[in-house]
């Protein structure tokens, strides 16, 4: 067995146990590791780590391609190993701590991370933890379910620790596709120009003198959190499916639409699904996380193929997948996300963003990110690389919720990821507005009229008359604008006593 996830025979001395392990780390540590929304991720030696904190306490910046699996993000902050996280978590303990200001947190696009690290506006990486599938006779490593900023870390990290997880078969060889941008000023384009181009190697080439341990783990990735579709989320979907429609009877758009890019959550979830009985087909998505959705579409004959930098699935699809690899093996690729999210690449597929708001504002302002502008919910992810390049920029929310006491269209949203500037389509399940082509003014109308709650829409309609009275490119009352969250803080409820 060793030898088969181990080809190079020169390694197998440096195979240890996870505790061993935790002995290359020290106090200040910059540490990279993989995975991405809870896949390919470290199972063994940062929960070691997380255990050796209550013992021997030290701090570490802890950079991953995303949100960890197996509560190894919460574990890690309730032992207070962490001092400084980025890019991106959704682990609610460790949630806590970065929104008592404990732990501090810098949420960044996804993109731009590995770009970072290569420009050296980040410190240097000490150490890297990388899950991988098995070591190549060539010391190359093929990663498991994703590939996130894994060659990046293994490139630039000092010490190179790999877990090598059982759990995961060695067939995975195949679906990776590694490419290095280069540096600048010489940096290469990235030659993809649909979702299935192939560009560069499927393992990530290793300095094999840095490996300073193998562990071996044999744990799955934790399962995604999937909420069947319900009312609300199959509306969304509708309407959605129903503006596609039109812009295939308009011409804009064939059956086949564009590739698609949905975010996490479960608003997007459900309206990839929402495709499985329509008329489109030939499908391909070019996102940077595959969910349950696309297996479902790939398995009713509707996507051709999809192009992520991870696969973060249920349970359920996690074995139906490894059972009948081969079935997906050719429809798959799992890039760094540096290039699944890359500008470039996102502009010239014409990729359509799908990508969930927690609250929008009458001018099409989105925040993905912040509860009251003020405490983290996960990150902005890669929503952001997403909808500025985007051929379409969609943000899907509920019109309202907690039995219709929070309005998800407000006056001004408490804090902006994605400004007007960047969304072109918003839709609720009251309705969706287009917006492309219109002033702030004419989107305000749009956006009350077609996607807010009926409880709500009078109070909307209300401030922007009263704003417009007053004047102004982009309307507004200041003196009001955030009392919606304030009342929704101080009473539970956004709406105004009568
Ligand atoms: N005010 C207060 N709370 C709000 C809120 C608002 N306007 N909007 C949402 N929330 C709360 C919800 O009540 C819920 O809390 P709960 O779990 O205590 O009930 C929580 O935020 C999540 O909201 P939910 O409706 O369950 O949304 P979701 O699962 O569809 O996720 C996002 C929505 C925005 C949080 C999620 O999509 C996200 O993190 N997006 C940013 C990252 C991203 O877009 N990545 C894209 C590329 S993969």
């Amino acid at each position: 067995m060793n030898q088969e996830r181990i080809q190079q025979p020169e390694l197998l001395h440096k195979i240890m146990s996870a505790n061993e392990a935790t002995r290359f780390f020290t106090d200040g540590m910059v540490v990279g590791s993989s995975g991405f929304t809870r896949a390919g991720d470290s199972k063994a030696v940062l929960q070691a780590l997380a255990e050796r904190g209550k013992t021997s306490p030290l701090k570490i910046t802890l950079i991953t391609g995303a949100s960890l699996g197996h509560d190894t993000d919460g574990l890690l902050a309730e032992n207070h190993i962490l001092s400084k996280r980025m890019p991106f978590q959704a682990d609610a303990v460790l949630r806590k701590y970065i929104n008592t200001g404990d732990i501090l947190f810098i949420d960044q696009h996804l993109g731009e991370t590995a770009e970072l690290i290569q420009n050296q506006h980040l410190p240097a990486i000490d150490i890297a933890v990388i899950e991988a599938a098995m070591i190549k006779e060539d010391g190359s490593i093929i990663p498991t379910t994703s590939v996130g900023n894994s060659a990046t870390f293994i490139a630039k990290a000092q010490k190179i620790i790999i877990e090598i997880n059982l759990a995961v078969p060695t067939s995975v060889q195949g679906i990776h596709d590694i490419f290095y941008v280069g540096d600048y000023p010489n940096r290469s384009i990235i030659p993809i120009t649909s979702a299935d181009t192939r560009i560069g190697q499927n393992s990530i080439p290793v300095d094999t003198s840095k490996i300073v341990g193998i562990v071996f783990t044999n744990l799955s990735d934790s399962a995604a959190n999937i909420a069947p579709p319900d009312t609300k989320t199959t509306a969304i979907a509708e309407h959605l499916i129903q503006f596609f429609r039109e812009e295939v009877r308009q011409g804009h758009l064939g059956y086949s639409l564009l590739p698609l890019q949905a975010g996490i959550g479960k608003v997007a979830n459900a309206i990839l699904h929402g495709f499985v009985h329509s008329e489109f087909h030939d499908l391909t998505m070019y996102s940077e996380v595959l969910q349950d959705s696309t297996f479902e579409l790939m398995d009713a004959g509707k996507m051709t193929f999809a192009s992520a930098s991870s696969i973060t699935v249920s349970k359920e699809c996690y074995q139906r997948l490894f059972m009948n690899f081969e079935r997906y093996k050719d429809k798959i690729l799992l890039r760094p996300q540096n290039i699944s999210n890359a500008a470039e690449v996102i502009r010239r597929l014409g990729i359509i963003a799908i990508n969930t708001a927690i609250e929008c504002d009458i001018y099409g302002n989105v925040n993905s990110t912040h509860v009251y502008g003020t405490n983290m919910m996960n990150g902005i992810g890669g929503s952001g690389d997403f909808a500025r390049n985007s051929y379409l920029s969609i943000f899907v929310t509920q019109a309202a919720s907690k039995e219709n006491r929070i309005s998800h269209i407000v006056p001004m949203v408490s804090h902006v990821d994605h400004t007007e500037h960047d969304v072109d389509i918003i839709v609720t399940d009251y309705g969706l507005a287009d917006l492309r082509g219109l002033a702030p003014r004419e989107r305000a109308i749009k956006i009350i009229e077609n996607c807010s709650h009926p409880d709500y829409r009078p109070l909307l309609l209300d401030y922007f008359e009263r704003a417009c009275e007053k004047g102004g490119q982009t309307p507004h009352l200041l003196n009001e604008a955030l009392q919606w969250h304030v009342r929704l803080i101080e009473k539970g409820n956004m709406t105004i006593d009568k």
